[in-house]
């Protein structure tokens, strides 16, 4: 069963690449470095050892070879249009996105798409396999990938492998629901750490193993069952955003005068909120409407004095629970501005697209309120950007407590977005926040985002990693 050993001595490897397709005006095409914290935190990692991405490219029945791009090695994993399907759209985005988060939407089993997701696993686990130097570190995120641990160590037991967990991780009353629970574990089992978002999902984690594997579980620790006695540690790393890169932006004059833009072609409202989500319905987008809506019709607020962005960027469009979604909150938004807007004022600006992160950081510079209302969050990274670009210590967080976030944005003005009155009442508070109190509360989360940021967090999971494969066995 042993592949080939590469070059790489260390490799990330996820569902997506870390970059985006881009297309030239002349027709030409190339690719760009995505937006994301996650990139940031590894590409000087990457850089600075051998290192490699292995991952989709994002375009179905496409098969690319290898190639190089700022200084990293990218290895793309093909995926044909019915893997896409079966494999991302079903089985990691219809079975277990909703089972691990708390069932908002109800799951759905189906032995077609475990088969394609145990395929897909599969290619992934060979290509980091064919690519990994003799020792070397891999490192594989998320629920997409659950399965590439053990099938990674059953090729290449010489290497250091770990896990990070980006989305809750759910108990074991609910992950009981899933027909191939056991696989799932084991799968997970392969790796030296786990690496977990909240202290709660490690501990779903550790109780859903000794629960269907009979593992035996030692404080963080899990022998696997399968009789090599290698240990697996499983902790909690809350993952962070690019801190530096965030507030460069946030002290740019052209981004400064963006947001004042923004709040003049508003009409100069005297608090703007933003919300700013995936359209997907763990958000808690309709829950916020509701609120909102609730507000304007009680006479709460009025037009003229606030207004409401909502920044809800396309996502997962092919599947049903997310094409019900959007047409809801079309038509929530609809009757809402409909019945409350002006010529010169409107209640909600929906934008129902993507930004580069310049406009978001104009878009939190302007905003006087963030409201995050997610029913469950692995971390919700949207709520730490808004707090690192406040550089004045102004500005109010409203923070679901559902959500990775409220551990440790603890002077957030908490809510749970079901309890609309309280919603309601949290937003208000929020527009009137008094400023010693905005201020000090701001001061105490920017302390914590500051001091926290993602290279911080890379850091940390790395450094566990290596400790915990020495003593794996
Ligand atoms: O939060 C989990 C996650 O997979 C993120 O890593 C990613 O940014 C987001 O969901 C959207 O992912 P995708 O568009 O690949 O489904």
């Amino acid at each position: 069963m042993s592949a080939a050993q590469g070059r790489s001595t260390f490799i990330v490897v996820s569902n997506r690449l870390p970059l985006d397709r881009i297309t030239d005006p002349d027709g030409s095409s190339g690719w760009r470095r995505a937006p994301g914290g996650l990139v940031t935190a590894l590409a000087p990692v990457m850089t600075d050892v051998d290192g490699a991405w292995v991952g989709w490219h994002g375009a179905p029945d496409e098969t690319l070879a290898p190639f190089h791009h700022e200084g990293m090695d990218l290895i793309p994993v093909p995926q044909s249009a019915e893997e896409v399907e079966l494999y991302y759209e079903g089985f990691s985005n219809s079975t277990l996105w909703p089972l691990y988060h708390d069932v908002i939407a109800p799951p759905e089993f189906h032995r077609t798409w475990w088969d394609a997701y145990r395929r897909v696993n599969h290619r992934f686990a060979d290509a980091a396999a064919d690519a990994a130097a003799p020792g070397a570190t891999v490192w594989v995120q998320d629920y997409q990938l659950h399965l590439v641990p053990r099938y990674l160590r059953q090729q290449r037991p010489d290497l250091r492998i770990g896990f990070f967990n980006h989305i809750p991780f759910p108990p074991p009353e609910i992950f009981a629901q899933l027909p191939w629970r056991r696989a799932i574990l084991d799968g997970l089992l392969g790796a030296d750490l786990i690496g977990f978002q909240r202290p709660n999902d490690t501990a779903n984690f550790l109780r859903c193993a000794r629960r269907f594997l009979d593992a035996n579980v030692k404080g963080r620790e899990v022998q696997s069952p399968d009789g090599d006695g290698r240990i697996t540690r499983a902790e909690p790393f809350p993952i962070s955003i690019d801190v530096a890169r965030i507030q460069e932006l946030a002290a740019r004059p052209d981004i400064i005068e963006r947001a004042a833009q923004i709040r003049r072609d508003l009409g100069n409202p005297k608090t703007i909120l933003l919300g700013v989500d995936r359209l997907d319905y763990t958000k808690g987008i309709t829950h916020r409407l509701k609120a909102y809506g609730e507000l304007l019709l009680d006479g709460k607020i009025s037009v003229e004095d606030a207004t409401l962005i909502q920044v809800a960027s396309p996502s997962r469009e092919r599947v049903e629970s997310y094409r019900l979604l959007r047409e809801e909150v079309d038509g929530m938004i609809g009757r809402i501005n409909g019945q409350f807007d002006s010529i010169l004022n409107t209640a909600v600006r929906y934008l129902h697209h993507s930004y580069p992160v310049e406009e978001m950081v104009a878009l939190y510079l302007a905003a006087d309120v963030l409201l995050v209302t997610a029913l469950r969050d692995g971390m919700n990274l949207v709520a730490k950007e808004y707090v690192a670009a406040r550089r004045g210590d102004t500005g109010a967080l409203v923070l679901s407590e559902f959500t990775g976030a409220a551990d440790q944005l603890k002077q957030a003005l908490l809510v749970n977005p079901h309890d609309i009155d309280g919603l309601k009442s949290t937003i208000v508070r929020a527009i009137n926040l008094p400023a010693t109190e905005a201020r000090r509360r701001m001061r105490s989360m920017r302390r914590q985002v500051l001091d926290h940021d993602v290279q911080r967090w890379s850091g940390d999971f790395l450094r566990t990693l290596a400790e915990a494969s020495e003593h794996a066995g």
